[in-house]
């Protein structure tokens, strides 16, 4: 969800005509924390009950970031039909290798795996959305591992087909690191791909009240940015740029309006799951990202980028001869 919202600050000092919104350090954005902060920060939100993210995001697979409904009218087809399309630019086949960076409740790679017919690896920063994946892929006998393992955490004795994130970038403040980790992962030709909310400019990464709220959400690791910055570094870590698939933003205002639809539906018991506060909190957060996606400050992409092929040929056109 992202975090960008106008509104007035109680704490915006007023020089003459021009306003210098205060905020401490600790509430700030773009915040470097060790591998076991990263855990507790976005565990704040994560790690509240399985029982209510399954009542929050709905459908079979609980995925917890936008859904297309180009053709969907369920909960369950709209996830599918974003899946299926991730999938498609993944170009996954049987018997390839996938890892799935913020894996959630283990929904989309379940589904991925089978539905491609690929072998799957997830990570996720939280024990409970671990067990959650685990006794899914167990009820599916899908060909699927969880890891409870944060990405600078993970090594492994095969290279990946592809590599994917779905939302889950925001909490990484070392994206150049990530995406150099990503390409270590992967074999020659395989694919990385990213989707994620983006700043239309820079300037509106700039904190207001309702951005501190969103970030305090989930633990203040909140690190949107533009489109442009995102592929400065996929380029810098040496993959070449394959794709830009641009999704309507109408498409997750669509998915938050189905999210709010199941908070008010299950109101009394989610309440009771994890109280007032809490599930007002999420209430709010979910009004803020929808206001956000209605403006023209943010867009919602694709990235797909390749791991060039060893002798894969000269990088530049050739001009015309002299
Ligand atoms: C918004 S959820 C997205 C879940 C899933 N991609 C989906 O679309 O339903 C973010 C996920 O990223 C995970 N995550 C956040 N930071 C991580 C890190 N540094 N390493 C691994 N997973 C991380 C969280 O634990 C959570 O599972």
């Amino acid at each position: 969800m992202s975090h960008d919202m106008p509104g007035s600050d109680a704490r915006q000092k007023t020089r003459g005509k021009a306003a210098t919104a205060v905020f401490p350090p600790e509430e700030q954005v773009y915040q470097s924390f060790s591998i076991d902060e990263d855990k507790a920060r976005t565990n704040v939100h994560y790690e509240l009950p399985v029982e209510f993210f399954k009542a929050l995001t709905g459908g079979e697979w609980n995925v917890y970031s936008a859904n297309t409904w180009n053709r969907a009218t369920t909960e369950t087809e709209s996830q599918e039909e974003k899946l299926d399309l991730l999938g498609e630019l993944m170009g996954l086949r049987p018997g390839m290798r996938i890892l799935d960076v913020g894996c959630g409740w283990g929904g989309p790679l379940t589904y991925l795996s089978r539905r491609f017919g690929v072998e799957g690896v997830g990570l996720t920063l939280s024990p409970l959305q671990k067990a959650a994946a685990e006794e899914r892929v167990a009820r599916y006998g899908a060909n699927v591992s969880i890891f409870e393992r944060h990405w600078k955490d993970h090594t492994d004795d095969r290279p990946f087909d592809a590599v994917y994130t779905d939302e889950v970038i925001v909490h990484f403040n070392d994206l150049g690191g990530y995406f150099a980790k990503v390409y270590s992962l992967l074999r020659p030709g395989g694919l990385m791909l990213n989707k994620e909310i983006h700043y239309t400019h820079r300037r509106y990464a700039e904190l207001t009240r309702a951005m501190v709220f969103v970030n305090e959400t989930y633990g203040f690791t909140g690190n949107y940015r533009t489109l442009a910055e995102e592929l400065t570094l996929v380029g810098e870590a040496g993959f070449d740029l394959r794709r830009v698939e641009p999704l309507s933003t109408a498409q997750y205002v669509r998915t938050v309006d189905n999210w709010s639809a199941n908070l008010k539906t299950h109101r009394t018991r989610l309440e009771e799951l994890v109280g007032r506060d809490t599930f007002r909190r999420i209430q709010v957060y979910l009004a803020v990202g929808r206001h956000s996606l209605k403006g023209s400050r943010v867009t919602l992409d694709v990235v797909v980028a390749e791991k060039p092929r060893v002798g894969s040929g000269p990088a530049m056109v050739a001009g015309p001869a002299a």
